[in-house]
């Protein structure tokens, strides 16, 4: 399916107030890693309350130990500070980076605004290398601006 085409389930997802807000989440992680074949890990980072880190809400795929990430820290971390888009097309050749498991190749993460404040972020793990185009980032922006309305 085309990302363009997923946007209205996002949409409805979003808009369906019998769900918890928790479990909205949980479906759009759902619908992205069931329905785009390279989205393999999909899942939220939020600011942990006043601290400087990140801690992981909704997600898909293999659990992670990286549950709580200091700002700075990985590419979600970094993402947490420069308030930008961070496409990894291969994540071997990043410094920073925090691996949650070996069969990841890219990586693809795209900050949430509240207010012009980075409240959190979708983080998207790939098996396979350099997947993301353009496409997905302004599909993923749509999701965050989608998301940060219920936030
Ligand atoms: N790889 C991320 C850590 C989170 S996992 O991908 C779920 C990073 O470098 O920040």
């Amino acid at each position: 399916m085309s990302l363009n085409n997923l946007k209205p389930k996002v949409t409805e997802i979003v808009a369906n107030t019998n769900e918890t807000i928790k479990n909205r989440l949980l479906h759009i992680c759902e619908l992205l890693e069931s329905h785009i074949d390279y989205y393999n890990w999909v899942g939220f980072y939020f600011k942990n309350g006043d601290k400087d880190e990140l801690k992981l809400g909704p997600y898909v795929g293999e659990p992670t130990d990286h549950t709580i990430i200091p700002f700075g820290k990985g590419i979600c971390g970094q993402v947490a500070l420069s308030n930008k888009n961070f496409v990894v097309p291969d994540v071997a050749a990043q410094d920073n980076y925090i691996a949650c498991s070996i069969t990841v190749k890219a990586e693809i993460v795209i900050p949430i605004f509240k207010n012009g404040e980075n409240i959190g972020q979708i983080d998207i793990d790939s098996n396979t290398s350099d997947p993301f185009t353009k496409d997905d980032e302004h599909f993923l922006e749509f999701i965050c601006e989608k998301v940060s309305e219920i936030i």
